[in-house]
């Protein structure tokens, strides 16, 4: 399950020539309302390359800036946005080793929020027989982050106390779910009841609500002093409180910043406690570690088949709404993850 970030050419409006498909367009950068549902080329694979019949596309927070123009990268406009998906093979490019009527599942940087879109064979994998299509839409991105964080730069171990912020949003409640299956205790945070009460669900040993309580003394209270891993997609002010709430030697990973801001940890605070802080990036981590990231994925898609693991999908949205999927996701509404159902 490989995911090569791929780089599509843009798919221009176009009403001159070949089949048409409907396709989300971010035609120029800004808010999610200014997205529009067109009339767009139907794609063509090339070597390597599926060309699958969409049928759930999920969001990802870094749709939202990928089309405000705010992500690392910058994708040329016109673009089709969205960067996973799950469906069925229409066709197989030179070398790609699936066949017409396979369900398939992956990701990609653009392209999915779309009737038709591409996906690199090596990025795709077959969808288990019991599982849904929208399942395994949700679960390529998120699930693939937290794992990375907390199987390979985190170490976690059994009965480890693993501190998750945003702990109810896609990468977050990703992150809870694996802890969970990994068999170390999570500490939830999050900012409302409901989220809170989902992640009890999802199996966390203890919540807190970090727009109304204190943030580093839960942690420490909760833990009994011994949290060893943060795992923080959110960043802004939550993140120096983590990590004051860590156990001396602790691991600080940051993963995002879904609130906004990047936040300027002090250094002593590091120093004192002995804490490493460090980051993961899923489109370089499988190219720098590509030992750990086979092995992560290889372990993830075979949680994924025996149905240990499978996405909380909060809200769905037909792929007419996909600004409003998009609105919401930028608004902080998400409970797990937000799924387009396209076909
Ligand atoms: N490192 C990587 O490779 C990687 C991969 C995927 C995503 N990411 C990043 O991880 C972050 C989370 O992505 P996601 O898809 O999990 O997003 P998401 O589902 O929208 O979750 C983000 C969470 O952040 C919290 N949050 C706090 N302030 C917020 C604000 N002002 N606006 C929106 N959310 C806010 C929310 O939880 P509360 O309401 O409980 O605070 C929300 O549940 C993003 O920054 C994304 O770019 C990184």
């Amino acid at each position: 399950m490989a995911i090569l970030w791929t780089t599509f050419p843009p798919f221009p409006l176009r009403r001159d020539r070949g089949p048409l498909m409907r396709a989300v367009v971010c035609r120029a950068y800004g808010p999610p309302e200014d997205v529009v549902l067109g009339d767009v080329a139907e794609p063509v694979p090339g070597p390597g390359q599926l060309l699958v019949r969409v049928h759930a596309a999920a969001v990802n927070f870094p749709d939202v800036l990928l089309i405000a123009g705010k992500y690392q990268i910058r994708i040329p406009v016109p673009f089709t946005p969205g960067s996973e998906l799950a469906g069925e093979v229409l066709a197989a490019g030179a070398g790609a080793p699936f066949a017409p009527g396979q369900r398939v599942f992956g990701a990609t940087a653009v392209g999915a929020f779309a009737e038709l879109a591409l996906l690199d064979a090596a990025s795709a994998t077959l969808v288990p027989d019991d599982a849904d299509l929208a399942s395994a839409a949700a679960f390529g991105v998120t699930y693939r982050t937290a794992y990375h964080a907390l199987r390979s730069v985190g170490q976690v171990s059994e009965r480890d106390w693993v501190v998750v912020l945003g702990a109810a949003g896609g990468v977050g409640l990703a992150a809870v779910d694996l802890a969970v299956a990994m068999g170390a205790r999570v500490l939830a945070a999050a900012s409302s009841p409901e989220k809170l009460e989902l992640c009890a669900q999802r199996g966390a040993q203890a919540t807190v609500d970090y727009d109304r309580q204190d943030l580093k003394a839960r942690i420490r209270e909760l833990t009994d002093d011994s949290a060893r891993v943060v795992i923080d997609p959110v960043g802004g002010r939550y993140s120096e409180p983590a990590l004051r709430g860590l156990a001396r030697g602790g691991t600080f990973i940051t993963l995002g910043y879904a609130a906004g801001s990047i936040p300027a940890i002090p250094l002593n605070l590091v120093l004192l406690k002995g804490i490493t802080v460090r980051g993961m990036e899923i489109r370089t981590f499988a190219a720098d570690h590509p030992v750990e990231a086979a092995r992560d994925l290889d372990e993830l898609t075979q949680m994924f088949a025996a149905g240990t693991v499978r996405p909380y999908i909060g809200a769905r949205f037909p792929l007419a709404d996909t600004a409003a999927a998009l609105r919401y996701v930028a608004e902080r509404k998400v409970l797990g993850k937000v799924v387009i159902d396209v076909f």
